[in-house]
């Protein structure tokens, strides 16, 4: 069997390079229009980083994992093609702001119609809006010389940071196609390839609407897990709770379930904002405005967490951070990936330089270019006159040096361990940290000589360092 995806993204690559691993006999290649993304699949220094993907991809590479950008060749020599290009959210005409633009993957099925010679599976891996699957056939079909093409659903539940473990053993993978004969022959094909390293009962079968949907509710109750707890941590703070410790006896409720309780700065990534915006376009296309409004709202809170971050920082340093330097820990959008799609990051910065202040910034895997890139999109300002305003440091240590505050802005196993005492003297004085992951010992830090304020925690957190033994009030 040949396997081909178009999209050699963090969606395409590591899925594709499991595929590739677990199945010898498979020939699987990756297409993808950017010849610089190929080129780096094919090279020592992959274009995404994962924990474990460099191992899959060395593993498979050159005996049945192909990275080209002969794209139309890729697909005349397939039997199952995948479509794994990005569905970024509108940003003109009906639905910006909200819907998905599917410009990419009609693209796709046009040039899989017009190069195809023979009978295909397409497989939807992108997150598309409910009932695309039904346009795709459309386009396919109007095009088709006379071959058949079956269409599935097969979203992907990877997160990064941890995309090879979830790829290896996910919780469920599903498979969404037309109750026809065809149909079925077309998700047993899919089956087949799943069934080789996953536990038959966790590869599920749906029609394709189920799938579909499936995807856009699975990551709507994820997110809205977190803003719920972002919501109360702000009622944490009001109140004198500490939120990991509400959280932690809530999740010790097997129906809560403890998983996804962190809160944070704010959520980030490719998926839940553009996820969720698209359930609201399709509820508000279905007239069901009550039930728009209520997941619009898991946004709302996520952009209030990000802005009241920035409120507080600013009231904390004297209601001014004009001028001030402030170090910058974490850029992605969270820990083990150097992605910063929507990274909350990118909003903190973006405000925090609207009050003028002078940003040093230090992420382990995420490289000077992409930040300023991310940032010049936001704040419009060019490159260059962002650079007199932002210094990216190479560690942590640098960044902090002369800062009047530091905050975390990504959860970082690093940031844990530094060496707290070098950093505070190296800070102007009274020394700031803000914590927007709750991953400093804060205790420790107070006892230092920081200024700490965490998401959810009780003000000042003195209190709890007060009570261990000899320390001193
Ligand atoms: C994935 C999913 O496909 C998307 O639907 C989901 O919402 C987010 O995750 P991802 O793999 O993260 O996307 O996207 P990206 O890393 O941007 O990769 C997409 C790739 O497709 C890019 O390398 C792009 O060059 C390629 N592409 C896009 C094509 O080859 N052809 C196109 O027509 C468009
Ligand atoms: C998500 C889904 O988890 C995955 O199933 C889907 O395929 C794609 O979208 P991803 O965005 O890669 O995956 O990462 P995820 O671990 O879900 O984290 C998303 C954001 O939420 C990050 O910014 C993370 O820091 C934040 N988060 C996560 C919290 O703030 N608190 C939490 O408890 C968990």
């Amino acid at each position: 069997m040949n396997i081909c995806c178009i999209g050699a993204g963090y969606v395409g690559g590591p899925t594709m390079a499991t595929i590739a691993a677990q199945c010898p006999d498979i020939r699987v290649t990756v297409v993808d229009m950017d010849a610089a993304r190929i080129e780096a699949w094919n090279s020592d220094h992959l274009p995404i980083y994962e924990p474990g993907l460099h191992e899959v991809v060395m593993a498979a590479r050159g005996r049945n994992l192909f990275f080209s950008t002969d794209i139309d060749r890729a697909i005349r020599e397939a039997s199952l093609i995948f479509v794994s290009v990005n569905t970024p959210t509108k940003t003109y005409g009906i639905g910006a702001g909200s819907a998905s633009d599917l410009t990419n993957v009609e693209l796709c099925a046009r040039r899989i119609a017009a190069v195809a010679n023979g009978n295909k599976i397409v497989v939807e891996k992108s997150t598309l809006p409910v009932r695309t699957a039904e346009s795709l056939k459309r386009v396919l079909q109007a095009n088709a010389n006379g071959y058949k093409f079956e269409i599935l659903s097969n979203p992907e539940f990877l997160a990064e940071g941890t995309a090879v473990a979830d790829l290896e053993t996910p919780d469920r993978v599903l498979i969404g196609g037309d109750n026809t004969p065809s149909g079925q022959f077309a998700i047993q094909q899919l089956v087949n390839v799943y069934s080789r390293w996953v536990p038959r009962e966790r590869i599920l079968t749906t029609n394709l609407w189920s799938s579909e949907l499936s995807k856009l509710v699975s990551n709507a109750l994820l997110a809205q897990r977190i803003s719920s707890v972002n919501a109360l941590s702000a009622l944490c703070e009001a109140t004198g709770a500490d939120v990991d410790e509400v959280t932690f006896a809530a999740g010790r409720d097997s129906r809560i379930g403890s998983k996804f309780l962190k809160a944070s700065v704010g959520f980030g990534g490719s998926c839940f904002k553009k996820d969720i915006l698209n359930l609201v376009y399709l509820c508000r296309h279905y007239g069901l405005e009550e039930v728009a409004s209520y997941w619009e709202q898991v946004i709302t809170i996520n952009t209030w967490q990000k802005t009241r971050f920035v409120g507080r920082m600013i009231d904390t340093m004297f209601n001014t951070i004009a001028g001030k330097r402030i170090a910058i820990l974490g850029f992605a959008f969270k820990k083990d990936t150097n992605d910063t799609r929507q990274s909350p990051a990118i909003d903190v910065c973006h405000a925090l330089l609207n009050e003028k202040a002078q940003l040093a910034i230090y992420d382990p895997r995420v490289n000077a270019r992409t930040i300023l890139n991310e940032l010049a999109q936001v704040t419009g300002l060019s490159v260059s006159e962002l650079e007199t305003r932002i210094a990216c440091e190479r560690d942590p240590y640098h960044a902090c040096d002369g800062a009047h505050a530091l905050a975390v802005l990504t959860e970082w196993d690093e940031f844990k361990t530094l060496d707290f005492e070098i950093i505070y003297r190296s800070m102007t004085k009274p020394a700031f940290v803000f914590d927007g992951r709750n991953v400093l010992p804060h205790a420790q830090l107070q006892l230092i000589g920081f200024e700490v304020q965490a998401i959810g925690k009780p003000l000042p957190l003195l209190r709890a360092a007060e009570s261990i033994e000899g320390v001193p009030a």
